[in-house]
């Protein structure tokens, strides 16, 4: 099992101070110091992503693309690797360096950003957005403008693949990360874009996990 007692503890800390986003440079911090684990850096693709792509592959020529909260990179190489001119931010300056100094050769624009303020030039500015793990790790009441904003992220014809941590509205919405409702991913098509898929499976992929239930929805903006 992952340990996510740092985290949590961390991410209960600056929460209770009203600071929902401080914690990860914290944790990003101390993981780079060898003190605390990344429960999410897994230092590889998202499995989920790779096998989008195997069953839906995309035109990649002059196109763009975004990673949501990019970690350390991991998913971002694999959109560059494909042919996207690819942006990734992260709202942690020390996880946007080590990506960096993982791929010193890497084609990918790594910047840090908020998701909950981003830069006003990436709205309507790219062709693929990817988003997983970051919803789930905002508390219920930042949901909403994150959706708002990854919506924002399309152009006209751009599709968004998002993954996040699944449950009943009336399971209980546990610790971080805490899993989202469909009704609460629903915002995304509320903010215009067309829902194209949405699944809702068992996640077995992760070695030494229990099976997490999760959603992977594609969406489009057509203006
Ligand atoms: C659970 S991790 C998932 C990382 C990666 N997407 C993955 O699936 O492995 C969430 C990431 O989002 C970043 N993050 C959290 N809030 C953010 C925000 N408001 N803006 C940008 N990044 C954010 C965190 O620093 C962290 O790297």
């Amino acid at each position: 099992m992952k340990d996510r007692a740092r985290a949590r503890e961390l991410a209960a800390e600056f929460n209770r101070k009203g600071d929902v986003t401080g914690w990860f440079e914290q944790l990003y911090q101390e993981g780079e110091a060898g003190k605390s684990n990344i429960p999410w850096a897994n230092l590889c693709p998202n499995p989920h992503l790779l096998d989008f792509w195997k069953s839906h592959p995309q035109p990649t020529a002059g196109k763009s693309a975004l990673t949501v909260g990019s970690g350390l990179g991991d998913d971002a190489e694999q959109l560059a690797a494909w042919g996207f001119r690819t942006t990734a931010f992260d709202i942690s300056e020390t996880a946007i360096r080590t990506s960096r100094k993982r791929f010193p050769n890497t084609k990918v624009e790594y910047t840090a950003a908020n998701l909950l303020d981003p830069p006003s030039s990436w709205r309507r500015a790219f062709h693929f957005v990817f988003e997983a793990n970051t919803l789930q790790v905002l508390p219920a009441a930042f949901r909403l403008r994150a959706i708002e904003n990854i919506a924002g992220f399309l152009c006209s014809g751009g599709l968004l693949l998002v993954i996040a941590r699944a449950r009943e509205p009336s399971d209980p919405e546990g610790q971080m990360p805490w899993p989202l409702t469909r009704a609460e991913l629903s915002a995304f098509t509320t903010a215009g874009l067309e829902e194209l898929s949405f699944e809702d499976f068992l996640d077995l992929e992760d070695p030494g996990e229990p099976a997490v239930r999760r959603f992977r929805a594609l969406y489009r903006f057509t203006i």
